[in-house]
């Protein structure tokens, strides 16, 4: 069995060619500029593992993986329009360093890029692979949505927050690992469970990310710390904060998101600190770490084969960047 580190270096071997052609420069320079600038590879690491937890590493695996990691470049670059955030990876976000207009045709022709990717797989799964791959990408722009939408509602619930992030980022997680078992020849009940282990520990994931966007360390994080509360987004932090602070601070809150004051960031997390969302944090985390433990220990496999992915569920939900 391969590590996460071993993975991520025979998927860069791969990727890390210029994907794109010389000009327009003024479309592809930026893509190669986004993909260049880092990025933990998460997604195509786990396509790869979703393979080799039934199999050997097929050829195809790695077509996947493209596919899975182009498509989540796309994702960064239009989300980062989206957020109006001038951070990524410690560099400038495409929009900020070249202008709107580049940003959403750039992200464009990489999310088509990411089809080539697909097309080079295997016919005889191509089709299933495609209609999860497609669903997927679907529901990563519903809950795209929803994250919008909430900016601007005063009332979200933690169900319908969980639901979010469910949709925005952890079945992109769960779909790369059902995926590459797919190619690995897994069975039907065997995909289920991995895509459940994905599913659950893609919410913990993201719960470490809206940690992280509030308490991150900015020299670390690579994203501008705050943005998430610039933007009023309703993270866990918030929704939690709500629901406890004495009434005082949750009429200081509301009044904070209503505008831009220029120490809003540094209040609303005085206040966060105050009501003790770190050890909520914490709990929250760990409740979908346990679920996606208990799926991981239900796919019938041999446990020593597992290892790389309790591995990298451990880093996932400990990261800080
Ligand atoms: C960022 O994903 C977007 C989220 C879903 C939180 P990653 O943290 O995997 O981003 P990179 O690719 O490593 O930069
Ligand atoms: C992004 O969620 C999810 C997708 C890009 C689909 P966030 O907006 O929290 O991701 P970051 O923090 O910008 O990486
Ligand atoms: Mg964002
Ligand atoms: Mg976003
Ligand atoms: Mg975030």
């Amino acid at each position: 069995m391969f590590s996460f580190k071993d993975l991520s270096a025979a998927f860069s071997q791969r990727f890390n060619h210029s994907q794109f052609p010389l000009t327009p420069a003024t479309l592809y320079e930026p893509c190669n500029y986004f993909l260049t600038i880092g990025g933990k590879r998460i997604r195509p690491i786990l396509c790869l593992m979703g393979n080799e937890l039934f199999n050997e590493i097929h050829e195809d695996a790695y077509h996947l993986a493209a596919a899975v990691e182009l498509f989540h470049n796309f994702t960064l670059i239009h989300d980062d329009i989206m957020d109006a955030a001038a951070l990524r990876r410690g560099m400038e976000t495409i929009h900020t360093k070249y202008n709107q207009s580049t940003a959403i045709l750039s992200g464009d022709v990489m999310m088509i890029q990411s089809y080539e990717e697909l097309n080079k797989i295997n016919g005889n799964y191509l089709q299933k692979i495609l209609r999860i791959f497609n669903k997927t990408a679907k529901e990563v722009c519903e809950g795209q949505q929803y994250d919008m939408d909430f900016e601007n509602q005063n009332q979200v619930t933690l169900e319908a927050y969980i639901e979010m992030i469910t949709l925005k980022t952890s079945v992109l997680l769960a779909a790369s690992l059902e995926m590459g078992a797919i190619i690995g020849g897994a069975s039907e009940g065997n995909c289920k469970h991995l895509y459940e282990f994905g599913k659950n520990l893609g919410i913990a994931f993201q719960i470490q990310d809206d940690y992280l966007d509030a308490f991150g360390d900015p020299t670390k994080f690579g994203k501008e710390v705050g943005g998430d509360i610039r933007q009023n987004k309703k993270t866990f932090l918030l929704l939690h904060t709500l629901d406890v602070a004495p009434e005082e601070q949750k009429a200081q809150l509301h009044a904070l998101m209503q505008g831009q004051a220029s120490d809003k960031v540094q209040k609303v997390l005085a206040i966060y600190k105050a009501c003790g969302v770190d050890a909520w944090a914490n709990t929250l985390k760990e409740q979908y770490w346990q679920k996606a433990m208990e799926h991981l220990e239900a796919i019938a496999v041999v446990s020593t084969r597992k290892k790389p992915l309790k591995e990298l569920a451990d880093f996932l939900i400990q990261r800080d960047v």
